[in-house]
């Protein structure tokens, strides 16, 4: 069912997960989100993930970046098995590793545009965190808006901030939530530009959610989740 993304070697499996539940609430007020979803990414697969609203999406994501604990199932990515780890664990295991761009973007309101591109990287130990955040601001069109506060900031300039943070590191896996559903026609093409250009630099594996047709069409694969299951997945030929 994956299909690598170039047609050299057999790329390895970055995500791989099986029958993963995620059930929300408890008691009468339990909700099973996601129903048993098997899914292998290879590395460097760009996949697109649809379906219509409450499907199951962001909690998809949520739970493949270990941002939220499966109920059951079995869940390995990038070689770790995040079904076994703790919060911290988890914590670490994504650092430097796995950059996410969320729905609400979750920028840090004390901080400056550039310093919330900055921190990720200095907790990462990157050096240069503050020039290599003004340069992907400035890639993502904001290096205009580099000391702004979020609340300064545009919806679509907020989420280009998220974007900027997100890849800032480099990372071998990149989640996007809806990465241009506040944007303009215009800058949304810009900021996929931006993606897929990095995803070309490094040969990150980039997931997207998206209601976005067009942008569905960029990317290797489409896998469509309906009611917390996948309801189609299929490969470009
Ligand atoms: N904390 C929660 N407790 C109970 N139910 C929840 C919780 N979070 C999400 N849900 C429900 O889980 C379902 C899936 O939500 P999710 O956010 O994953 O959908 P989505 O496919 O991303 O939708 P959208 O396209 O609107 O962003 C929805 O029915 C939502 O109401
Ligand atoms: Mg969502």
């Amino acid at each position: 069912m994956t299909s690598p993304s170039n047609n050299s070697a057999p790329s390895e499996t970055v995500i791989s997960a099986r029958d993963l539940r995620l059930t929300l609430g408890e008691g009468e007020a339990a909700v099973e989100i996601l129903r048993g979803i098997d899914l292998d990414v290879a590395a460097g697969e760009t996949l697109a993930l649809l379906g219509p609203s409450g499907s199951g999406k962001s909690s998809l994501m949520s739970v493949l970046t270990g941002l939220e604990r499966a109920t059951s199932g079995k869940l390995t990515v990038a070689g770790e098995d995040f079904t076994a780890l703790d919060e911290d664990a988890l914590a670490q295991a994504r650092r430097g590793r796995i950059g996410i761009v969320l729905q609400a973007f979750h920028l840090l309101p004390t901080m400056t545009a550039v310093e919330n591109v900055a921190t990720p990287l200095e907790l990462a130990g990157i050096r240069g965190a503050t020039e290599r955040a003004s340069e992907e601001l400035e890639a993502v069109g904001l290096g205009h808006r580099l000391t702004h506060y979020p609340a300064q900031l545009s919806g679509g300039e907020q989420q280009r901030v998220a974007i900027a943070r997100a890849i800032a590191s480099r990372p071998p896996l990149i989640f996007a939530d809806e990465p241009t559903g506040n944007l303009d026609t215009s800058t949304g093409s810009s900021v996929e530009d931006v993606l897929f250009r990095r995803r070309e630099e490094t040969g990150a594996t980039l997931i997207i959610i998206t209601h976005d047709r067009k942008l569905a069409e960029r990317c290797d694969r489409v896998v469509t989740l309906g009611d917390g299951l996948i309801a189609s997945d299929t490969a470009k030929s």
